[in-house]
């Protein structure tokens, strides 16, 4: 595996980049404090800005390690930044990552997260070197399970009561890719 950590990349619709501490207002008002988005998440919807200043403060101070891959999604027809996509565990010894994201409800339905999941695939595949690319939605987030479709990942099975978000404990339906798939 390189670690290259993350770099900048550009979508058609999309520059994926590094946050930095000045996106914290467009992260609460976006998606951060709408419990709709964390509906089906591990972390709480955030209370106050605050609270997204302090979790970019920790995020900026990740990007020196070259194993730390989140990107900030910002939308090039109006500048704003409205997801967040990132590596939420690497296996350097099988290099492989499991991937996160989540994104403004605002922009839903336009296939901007498959946009930047294939471009990040394709980075970390590329880029990084990694040979696994995998993923997990709640049995009762579908949705998500459709942009892992859309980026290419086939589904591997369903891990019974084995994860738990805000909604408690729930069946994790993997999808996953490997270098050697794509065509
Ligand atoms: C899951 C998520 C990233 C999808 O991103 P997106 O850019 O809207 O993706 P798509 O446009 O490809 O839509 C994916 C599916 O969402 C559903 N969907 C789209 N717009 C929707 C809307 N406004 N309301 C409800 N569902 C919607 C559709 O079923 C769609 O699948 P289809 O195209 O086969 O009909 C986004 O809904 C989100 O951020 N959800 C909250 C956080 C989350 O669940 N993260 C994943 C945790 S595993």
């Amino acid at each position: 595996m390189n670690r290259i950590g993350t770099k900048t990349i550009e979508t058609d619709r999309m520059i994926l980049r590094r946050f930095t501490t000045d996106d914290a207002q467009d992260m609460f008002e976006n998606w951060a404090a709408d419990p709709e988005v964390t509906k089906f998440l591990t972390w709480p919807c955030h209370k106050s800005v605050d609270i997204t200043k302090a979790l970019l403060a920790d995020w900026v101070a990740k990007y020196e390690d070259g194993g730390y891959f989140n990107w900030a999604m910002e939308l090039k027809e109006n500048g704003r930044v409205i997801g967040n996509i990132s590596v939420v565990k690497l296996n350097e010894t099988t290099e492989a990552a499991d991937m996160g994201y989540c994104m403004s409800r605002a922009y839903w339905g336009r296939e901007l997260m498959p946009e930047a999941l294939k471009a990040v695939m394709d980075y970390l595949f590329d880029e990084a070197g990694l040979n696994r690319i995998a993923a997990c939605h709640d049995a009762n987030n579908p949705k998500s399970g459709r942009v892992m479709d859309k980026a290419g990942m086939k589904v591997e099975g369903t891990f019974r009561a084995a994860g738990k978000n805000n909604r408690g404990i729930c069946d994790e339906v993997w999808h996953a890719m490997l270098k050697s798939d794509r065509k």
